[in-house]
């Protein structure tokens, strides 16, 4: 018989291996939470391009709901060449982030950038509800030479302070207590005074935190000549994209770089995917670095009160291993062995 303790300590996971490569790097991923004897359940959901081609279904509110009800949702990645760009990452992954409130983009990136002999070691919040990314404008005349297309940047007061806030209780709980704004406040005044007014006014709670404003271009030349300067940072949407990519880039490549999708009120589940695409050129071939869809399953480790196991998985992948998808999953999951 099953108690009614060990019922609670199960975690419910919604699995979305996705296309192309996902599916490779999610079975390795499993295998590793399996390993450090975290308890979980899973149920596979059949979503992404392939899926879409052979019935349809992107995501259907039938399937969101069902989704909804799981703990958290481990996915792969999205996205196959057969499918018009766009139409899955806004079907699928866009609209799981607006619709369960996935407000918190936290990608951590620790490594050694090229040129460097000091490791940094810092987290971006990128808000993941609101920018350039909810489809706000249109198009006019569309194909004439007259065409006319805007394509707005919505942010809310709510929206921007819930993020900075999650920023600042994040950069509280960390050595160097440091939160970085980063934006374009020079020519997005906007938008960029509502960020800056909203950054004050936090970081006017948080005395114990130190804080920095770099314009978004700055922080790329810093990024990689001086990423050490970094403890959180904290920005939109758009700029957290773009930034988060080069972040990958001077910390050990995309292969190792990691993401939650939060619902830090967990008004339903969070969803953790590796930063890295589907890359059709290479499924079947064995040579995916399960390591980025790894350390995204410790983030959900973390996300389920589990931190000691997600600790110990981060430790058994910090040497990195080469070898082929399935076999550096292998070594780490053989450092958890118990
Ligand atoms: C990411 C991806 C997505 C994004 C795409 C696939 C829509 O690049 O998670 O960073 O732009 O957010
Ligand atoms: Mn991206």
């Amino acid at each position: 018989m099953i108690s009614y303790d060990a019922c609670l300590m199960t975690h419910r996971i919604a699995v979305i291996g996705g296309d192309g490569i996902g599916p490779e790097v999610t079975v390795e991923a499993l295998k590793v939470i399996r390993a450090v004897g975290v308890d979980i359940t899973t149920t596979d959901f059949d979503l992404g391009g392939a899926r879409y081609l052979r019935d349809g279904e992107i995501l259907s509110d039938a399937t969101l709901n069902q989704l909804r009800g799981f703990d958290a949702i481990l996915l792969g990645a999205v996205g196959t060449p057969d499918v018009p760009p766009g139409l899955i990452e806004r079907g699928l992954l866009l609209k799981m982030r607006f619709e369960l409130d996935l407000y918190i983009n936290q990608r951590p990136f620790i490594g050694t950038a090229p040129g460097h002999t000091e490791a940094h070691d810092f987290v971006v919040i990128r808000e993941n509800t609101e920018g350039p990314y909810v489809g706000e404008g249109g198009v006019l005349r569309k194909g004439t030479l007259n065409e006319v297309a805007t394509q707005g940047s919505v942010n809310t007061r709510m929206g921007v302070e819930r993020c900075i806030r999650y920023a600042f209780e994040l950069a509280s709980s960390r050595a160097r207590k440091h939160v970085t704004l980063v934006h374009k406040t020079n020519v997005l005044t906007f938008a960029g005074d509502l960020w800056q007014r909203a950054f004050d006014i936090v970081a006017a709670e948080y005395p114990n935190v130190g804080t920095a404003y770099n314009h978004v271009d700055a922080a790329c030349i810093y990024f990689v000549q001086d990423p050490q300067r970094y403890d959180v940072i904290v920005t939109d949407n758009l700029f957290g994209d773009i930034l988060t990519d080069l972040g990958g880039a001077v910390s050990g490549g995309i292969g190792l770089a990691s993401s939650a999708n939060l619902n830090p009120a967990r008004t339903g589940p969070s969803m953790f995917e590796p930063v890295h695409g589907s890359a059709p050129d290479i499924v079947g071939t064995g040579r995916a670095n399960p390591t980025a869809a790894i350390l995204s399953a410790a983030l959900m480790l973390d996300f389920l009160g589990e931190s000691a196991a997600a600790d110990r998985v981060r430790a058994a992948c910090a040497d990195p291993v080469s070898g082929s998808t399935s076999q550096i999953a292998d070594s780490i999951a053989a450092k958890l062995a118990r």
